[in-house]
């Protein structure tokens, strides 16, 4: 992923409270969040493009359940110690390269999930004054300049929130933060109107709102006043749709492809395209997936046609 260094946006938000009901029962006890994409958990590859966009300071919005992701950025002494002791240097390295020494991380607890509103709402002591990213991890993007870099230089010419916007099925609209915008074929465009979860018919577009914004610290005053929004959750949108009445918010349609990894087909999907564009796994990945039986697999049968020879 290349890298734009020059933005001003030093923090970004992990809301991280979620309960995960999608993926259960795989996210009962352990954060949706760790699930591993091929090597990595998704929080993982969120901090790398958050990191990429310049932020230092990495605030995590947990509950319950999410112990493993503090332990994930925390350095694991006796582990290194043997991965030094046996050699595997490579490892080490990954391992250690896991948060560089630059960045720091904030854990702050959300009482309850009552909404992504909220969570971003209780990270404002640790952002202050600033405008700030807040990056949902299960929506995972792969790009070759990372997601919130772009959106930063967005930011940079326009003085004013951004939020990362891609085009959905209409059918789909009831999924997300739906946004009408003034120009509908431009990249970057002011917001008209956003609202959450409509139905396709009531849907003024499907321009859908995914997990990446970049919010002037004004939002914080409008997440407060707000009540509970659709499904009785206080909505990141409805603070949003507050903030469009004092300032300018501006929708990005990034360069890049999204995988809802908060869904298991999307997540399978970002499994099998990572896997094959891994450095090291991905040429025999390709090899497996091509000689693989599709219809027998499918069918819950051995899934090769032809069994591999045994060696002598
Ligand atoms: P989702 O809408 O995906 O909800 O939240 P969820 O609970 O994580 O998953 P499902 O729908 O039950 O399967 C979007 C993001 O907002 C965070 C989640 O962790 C996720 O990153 N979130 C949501 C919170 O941090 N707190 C909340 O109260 C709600």
């Amino acid at each position: 992923m290349r890298t734009i260094p020059k933005t001003a946006i030093r923090t970004a938000v992990f809301p991280v409270a979620g309960r995960g009901t999608r993926f259960l029962p795989a996210t009962k006890a352990s954060p949706k969040e760790m699930l591993p994409v091929v090597d990595k958990p998704l929080i993982q590859y969120a901090v790398e493009e958050a990191l990429a966009a310049g932020a230092r300071r990495l605030v995590f919005v947990t509950g319950a359940s999410k112990r493993a992701i503090e332990d994930h950025f925390d350095s694991d002494q006796e582990l290194e110690h043997m991965l030094e002791s046996q050699g595997k240097s490579d490892l080490l390295n990954q391992l250690r390269s896991v948060l560089p020494s630059y960045a720091s991380c904030i854990y702050i607890r959300q009482p309850a999930p009552l909404g992504l509103g909220h969570a971003v709402l209780c990270a404002q002591p640790a952002v202050g004054s600033e405008p700030f990213f807040v990056h949902l991890a299960d929506d995972l993007i792969k790009s070759d300049v990372a997601c919130l870099a772009q959106m930063a230089e967005v930011y940079a010419a326009k003085n004013a929130s951004v939020l990362g916007v891609e085009v959905v099925p209409h059918k789909d609209t009831e999924k997300y933060g739906i946004v009408a915008v003034e120009a509908d074929r431009s990249a970057t465009s002011r917001v008209k109107s956003i609202v959450e979860k409509p139905k396709p018919e009531k849907a003024p577009s499907n321009l859908a709102v995914v997990g990446r914004y970049v919010l002037a610290p004004a939002i914080f005053e409008h997440l407060e006043r707000i009540g509970r929004g659709a499904g009785g959750e206080i909505q990141l949108t409805d603070g949003i749709a507050a903030l469009m009445g004092e300032e300018a918010v501006y929708a990005y349609r990034f360069t890049g492809k999204r995988y809802d990894c908060g869904s298991k087909l999307g997540y399978l999907q970002a499994t099998v395209e990572y896997a094959l564009g891994h450095p090291s796994l991905g040429k025999g990945f390709k090899q497996y997936l091509k000689g693989l039986d599709v219809e027998a697999a499918a069918g819950g049968r051995p899934a090769r046609a032809t069994p591999a020879r045994r060696k002598k």
